[in-house]
């Protein structure tokens, strides 16, 4: 078997990229460890921003990627329980974000690819790479009923997340890593319960919260805990308890808890994102704290850089944007990264004084205030979030 490009993952960077190929007229498969209802059922981001949704337009997949999706201009601050708000849409000449549940945004990413005749291949195991230091890479996979397979392609597409295989079978010394953990740790809540009117932070001296909506009737939330906390200790009475606190709001609307889990607080990014014929994209690359909502973001961006990119490649000849694919993408990257420490800097040192002390606490409270009391500050932050 052959094909142009093999991506390893069926997330919302390997997703992307297949569609945008499939747009481009190159032909891949893509391999994905598991089955098409987990990967529809998986909930974590939700936000495309302005850049994200423009990707989707751009190669005439706004229609069936956006379709009744709606726009979130607003975010609102509550500061000690005094609620602030901040209009993202108005200091971007509204480039706002969209509200568009990760898997909302999968499963319509998988019936578009799959309508186009696109090769999505599930319950893929042992995915491996071979020969990606050469001119023609290979990957072999085992099917779900036993059967071994190879394809043979141009290049390989390693969009399988941090955990994947493609990362790992990049030699030792190939690649600088970068990685910076936090020293805090979140519980990430997922309810049944109603979204708020705007993406909500809550900075409070218990700690931070936030509430975002994931649908008509679904939130995610997340609380600032102990990096030494079990689930345990947070049972459902705590947490709505510390939710109402933290958000100032007594009457906080609650509902089931369908998950609880603790968030990864820690970053990584590996340069070059990139390794002989092997590309890296999203998660497989780079992991950042939800602070800010850029992981889901960042992968699109990456997925269209390197569609663009195999594109020149494949069709004109053109090995200078393939080439530049990492630095391109690295750019951003460590952009948002700066943003998102930035950001979680303010919002958990400007309520917890144990965190950093009173002295930083004041510190925090000041870039908060600078965003609400200077147009240029203001813009230059909604710039950051749109
Ligand atoms: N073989 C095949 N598939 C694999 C393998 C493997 N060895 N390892 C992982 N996968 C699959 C996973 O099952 C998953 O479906 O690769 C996919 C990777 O998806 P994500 O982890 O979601 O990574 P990515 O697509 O880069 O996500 C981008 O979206 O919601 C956010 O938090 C997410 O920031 C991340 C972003």
């Amino acid at each position: 078997e052959n094909v142009e490009v093999v991506i390893i993952g069926a997330g919302p960077a390997g997703l992307t990229l297949a569609n945008l190929l499939q747009r481009a007229g190159i032909g891949c498969v893509v391999l994905e460890r598991q089955s098409r209802s987990y990967v529809e059922q998986r909930q974590r981001a939700g936000v495309l921003e302005h850049d994200g949704a423009r990707v989707f337009e751009e190669w005439g997949l706004g229609e069936s990627v956006l379709a009744g999706t709606s726009s979130d201009g607003r975010l609102e601050i509550r500061l000690d329980g005094r609620p602030r708000f901040f209009d993202v849409a108005a200091l971007t000449d509204g480039r706002a974000g969209r509200v568009v549940p990760q898997q909302v945004l999968v499963q319509r990413l998988i019936a578009t690819f799959l309508e186009g005749g696109g090769d999505l291949r599930f319950d893929a195991a042992e995915v491996t790479p071979h020969g990606l230091d050469g001119p023609t890479p290979a990957v072999t996979y085992t099917d779900a009923d036993g059967g071994r397979h190879e394809i043979a392609c141009a290049y390989v597409a390693g969009c399988d997340g941090f955990h994947g295989v493609s990362r790992a079978s990049i030699p030792e010394g190939a690649l600088t890593t970068y990685t910076y953990d936090h020293g805090v740790a979140w519980l990430t809540v997922l309810a049944d319960a109603l979204p708020p009117r705007h993406a909500l932070f809550g900075i409070h001296p218990a700690g931070f919260a936030a509430q975002f909506a994931r649908g008509p009737r679904a939130s995610r939330f997340y609380l600032e805990c102990g990096t030494a906390d079990s689930l345990d200790e947070w049972g459902d009475e705590r947490i709505w308890e510390q939710l109402r606190l933290r958000l100032g709001d007594p009457d906080l609307p609650t509902g089931p808890i369908t998950e609880k889990l603790f968030v990864e607080m820690r970053c990584f990014v590996a340069d070059p994102m990139s390794y002989g014929r092997l590309f890296l994209v999203g998660d497989a690359a780079h992991i950042i704290t939800p602070m800010g909502g850029k992981g889901m973001n960042l992968a699109i961006a990456d997925a269209n850089v390197l569609a663009r990119s195999l594109r020149a490649a494949l069709r004109e000849g053109d090995e200078g944007p393939l080439a530049a694919y990492s630095e391109t993408c690295l750019k951003r990257v460590w952009d948002h990264q700066e943003f998102s420490r930035w950001m979680h800097e303010m919002m958990h040192e400007a309520g917890n004084a144990t965190l950093a002390g009173p002295f930083r606490r004041q510190l925090a409270r000041a870039r908060l205030e600078r965003l609400f009391a200077s147009d240029a500050a203001a813009r230059a932050f909604a710039d950051l979030m749109a």
